[in-house]
């Protein structure tokens, strides 16, 4: 990671032009100013990697200016220089996080030092960011962060081996939990991933034409069918087809799919060729399939053939501290997309999105801070309005809306999503619920001794 951009700061015009020329010289894009306010200008019409400035300058504190490029510009370097160093600019100039503090008269030879110095930590950070990265979003780089809950790092986990086998899987989980971002993972992870990944939404194919849609049909199959049409299972041949809201498809369409899944052949509507496909079979819905079967909407038959690998995704609101990872992610994304300078969101908005039930899940999530971005000023942190959470409730991860037949369970479930919340920090957790840690450790042991497992809070809470 070179540095490229340069910015310098200083009126005595003569050390000025002497640090622009031999930066030039060394391959860098170096601009001088005299003036706090010359500077500031540049500041905002230009972005650099690293500002020198002088602290005493005409008509300003050199430190106040380079306080506030770390406010506008947190990646960018700070190097104070100055003619008298005291303790206490030296103090200050840590405190406010700037690189180095350079001593004039300064040569060239202390400058090349400083700057070696500079980009050799730049790479070492660039690299640390790129591994944090890579642990806690998927490597396909489909903007997917995985959260570093014990829940989704499981969820990884079962998408890699999945992804090694032909298997169908069956994603369920609520609306917004992810299970299309799940589905494009195992295809990612797998060695279809360069053959197409085709997608079909049962839901929005009118019931006449999904098998059409399906196997596709002959010319004059039906009115209407004017030309031969290719079904999505050909064209998924080879790769990856998910059948998005399967608790949707028709009963009589469902006798047809249970075939294509054991014996993976089919006819086109109107056609009576025998058609033969190679494809890897993922289904969705964020109904109960099971419960879809016990009322006979669903055929039992299929259900088992689709659930071969099940992966239920957990609503947002157990998944404790994915939720600040999402939020993290969310946030940086939509600051980029918006041009904005935002770091974070408040302390008080960050209760507030904790606090919150998320029924729409981190579709809903991304929603509401994509809005609180463009709500927020040029620079950070964003603030979440409480009028942006329409359903509060103040139990946080717990429904109230549930009949709870016991205070007793009430507390267990209260005990355990604090435990997912802090990602089971026991001394934290016990501190969110005002009790102590040796009071949290003796009813977990009660908890335990009941047959729980406690640790994992999210089979005893939702
Ligand atoms: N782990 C995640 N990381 C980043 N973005 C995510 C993640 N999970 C979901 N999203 C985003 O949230 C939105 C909803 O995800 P997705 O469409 O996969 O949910 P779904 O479970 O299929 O929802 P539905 O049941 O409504 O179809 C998408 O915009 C997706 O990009
Ligand atoms: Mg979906």
């Amino acid at each position: 990671m070179r540095i490229d951009r340069i910015l310098i700061v200083d009126d005595d015009d003569e050390l000025r032009r002497m640090l622009v020329d031999y930066l030039t010289s060394q391959g860098y894009t170096a601009l001088g100013m005299r003036s706090v306010q010359q500077a500031q200008e540049a500041l905002h019409t230009d972005s650099f990697d690293l500002v020198l400035s002088d602290l005493r300058l005409q008509d300003g504190n050199g430190l106040d200016f380079l306080r506030q490029v770390k406010q506008v510009a947190p990646k960018t370097y700070g190097i104070l220089m100055t003619g008298y160093a005291t303790m206490d600019t030296a103090v200050e100039a840590i405190r406010i996080g700037l690189f180095d503090y350079l001593i004039k008269p300064i040569l060239p030879a202390q400058l090349d030092l400083v700057l070696q110095r500079l980009e050799s930590i730049r790479q070492l950070q660039s690299e640390n960011s790129y591994l944090r990265q890579q642990q806690h979003t998927d490597s396909g780089g489909g903007g997917v962060v995985w959260g570093r809950s014990g829940l989704m790092q499981d969820i990884l986990e079962m998408v890699k081996k999945v992804a090694q086998t032909h298997a169908t899987v069956l994603i369920q989980g609520e609306s917004g939990t992810g299970k299309e971002v799940v589905a494009h993972a195992i295809m990612r992870h797998s060695a279809r991933h360069h053959m197409p990944f085709v997608k079909v939404n049962c839901a929005a194919v009118p019931d006449t034409l999904l098998e059409s849609e399906f196997f596709g049909h002959e010319k004059g199959a039906f009115t209407g069918a004017v030309q031969r049409r290719e079904g999505r299972f050909e064209t998924a041949n080879g790769g990856t087809l998910l059948l998005d809201e399967i608790a949707e498809i028709p009963l009589s369409l469902q006798v047809k799919l249970l075939r294509v899944l054991q014996e993976r052949e089919f006819e086109r509507v109107g056609g009576n060729k025998t058609i033969r496909v190679d494809v890897r079979l993922i289904a969705s819905t964020n109904r109960d399939l099971q419960e879809a079967v016990r009322q006979g909407q669903f055929r039992e038959d299929l259900f088992y053939r689709l659930n071969v690998i099940p992966i239920n995704l957990p609503p947002l609101r157990l998944r404790g501290t994915d939720l600040d990872d999402l939020v993290e992610f969310f946030v940086a994304h939509f600051a980029r997309k918006h041009g904005k300078v935002i770091q974070g969101v408040t302390p008080r908005g960050m209760d507030r999105l904790r606090a919150y039930r998320w029924p729409g899940n981190v579709r809903e999530l991304q929603n509401t801070l994509e809005r609180a971005v463009i709500m927020t000023g040029q620079e950070g942190p964003v603030e979440v309005p409480e009028f942006a959470l329409p359903e509060k409730n103040g139990f946080g991860a717990l429904n109230v809306a549930d009949t709870l037949p016991t205070v007793d369970e009430m507390e267990r479930k209260l005990i355990g999503c604090m435990l997912l919340q802090t990602n089971h920090n026991k001394t934290r957790a016990a501190q969110k619920l005002g009790i102590s840690l040796r009071t949290l450790r003796n009813k977990l042991r009660i908890y335990r001794s009941d047959g729980l497992d406690t640790t994992r809070p999210e089979m005893w809470v939702g």
